[in-house]
């Protein structure tokens, strides 16, 4: 092991003779004066190689930053480097500048930012002691109790990494508005924490990682959600990707759409159920705890993406097409499927006082809301709720309310009004 006496703290000699300075006029004159000799603490005088090489370096950079331009990069902006006007402001193809985040022309996404921010949790702070001893107790969980538990850690270990991704990866550049930036990045800090609960879960209860964090890849009714998500960030994600025309553009809300709707807002809502369902029998309750601080988050980010699409919507009516619309709705019924499939694949019997059909009639109740929130017909007339308690935990008309204990609990600063 290396300790400081190993260090020689001497100074270091130049192992070979300086090069040449390229601007001899320029160094003697910076010799000469009193602040131009940068030795830090060697035994260096201003003369020395090692002082005429610093001073050289310093010229070096003052001459960079003498000739810099300004304003590099604006001249591929229209409004070059202009203050920007609320009425120049866009969701996608904005060509004002990206760096003036005020004027705010999207308040409910700089409000959604500063929402995210109060909300601030860590995995860390949740006691799962309980759990690693129930885990750890062969009587202590079902065979069907456990095998939710596998499953949902083994879908939502790598689908959060997906997401967070995307957003980072595909679709952040393409969003061309500061607000709606600042909403993303919390947004992946946020997909950062959920990674780390899910892992926290796994670690705490002596998973086989391996397994768990594989299952997107080995288990087929979590690797097709996987694959579905995956299959529409890849045109997104391309370096060559631009938007800017009636089909590209169309990418772009097809992605927002598969991964806002449909992976945020469908994917997620067997497994978080089905968990929270677990807590509410007093089971497995620090992974419960987990799963509602990031279904509150998720919420958000749910709410965000409706109110990103639609405002693409709205500025851009032209891609809203019949057509597209009902492309739209079939990528809706399509992840309603796949989450079917999910729920008849996790729970071949009743379990936790729920159970596959019960879970089908729920996901048809999320997939109507997920059309009418995109402004489309509802596929399935007078679908209920077949889990009312999920209501109280997760009403998806008052989020706001939702665990208002523990929104104020964990409130960082200012008030937040739920
Ligand atoms: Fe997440
Ligand atoms: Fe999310």
């Amino acid at each position: 092991m290396l300790s400081w006496d190993d260090i020689d703290t001497k100074p270091q000699q130049p192992e070979k003779a300086p090069e040449p300075r390229p601007a001899p006029e320029a160094q003697a004159k910076a010799v000469q004066e009193p602040n131009a000799t940068y030795t830090t603490e060697t035994t260096a005088t201003p003369t020395s190689p090692a002082a005429l090489n610093a001073s050289a370096a310093v010229d070096a950079a003052r001459a960079v930053i003498a000739d810099m331009d300004p304003a590099p990069g604006l001249e591929e902006l229209e409004m070059g480097a202009a203050r920007i006007q609320v009425d120049e402001k866009r969701i996608i193809n904005c060509r004002a500048d990206l760096n003036q985040l005020v004027p705010f022309k999207y308040d409910w996404a700089w409000q959604k930012y500063l929402d995210g921010c109060a909300n601030h949790w860590m995995p860390q702070e949740i006691n799962m002691n309980k759990d690693v001893s129930m885990w750890k107790d062969p009587n202590g969980l079902t065979d069907d109790e456990r095998r939710i538990v596998e499953y949902s850690l083994g879908y939502f270990s790598t689908a959060d990494s997906l997401v967070a991704n995307n957003l980072v990866l595909a679709i952040y550049r393409h969003i061309t508005n500061p607000e709606c930036r600042q909403y993303l990045l919390r947004q992946s800090f946020e997909e950062a924490i959920h990674t780390h609960a899910y892992q926290y879960c796994v670690e705490s209860l002596g998973m086989d990682e391996g397994e768990v964090f594989n299952m997107y890849r080995e288990v087929p009714a979590v690797a097709k959600k996987a694959a579905w998500s995956l299959s529409h960030t890849q045109a997104i994600g391309d370096p060559n990707f631009k938007t800017g025309t009636v089909e590209s553009d169309q990418e772009l809300l097809r992605n927002l759409i598969a991964f806002y709707a449909v992976t945020e807002g469908i994917f997620f809502y067997c497994g978080f159920s089905q968990i929270l369902s677990m807590g509410r029998r007093n089971k497995m309750t620090g992974v419960a705890e987990q799963f509602q601080y990031i279904l509150r988050d998720e919420s958000m980010h749910l709410n965000f993406g409706i109110d990103v699409i639609n405002q693409i919507k709205l500025e851009n009516p032209h891609l809203w097409t019949a057509e597209f619309q009902q492309e739209v709705s079939q990528m809706i019924l399509e992840g309603m499927e796949l989450e079917v499939a999910y729920a008849r694949d996790t729970m071949p019997r009743g379990v936790l006082g729920m159970n596959a059909k019960m879970m089908e009639e729920y996901l048809q109740f999320i997939a109507n809301r997920r059309l009418s929130q995109l402004g489309l017909k509802e596929q399935f007339p007078g679908a209920q709720n077949p889990f009312p308690w999920m209501s109280e935990i997760m009403d998806l008309r008052k989020e706001k309310n939702f665990f208002e204990t523990r929104v104020i609990e964990y409130q960082t600063g200012g008030a937040l009004q739920w």
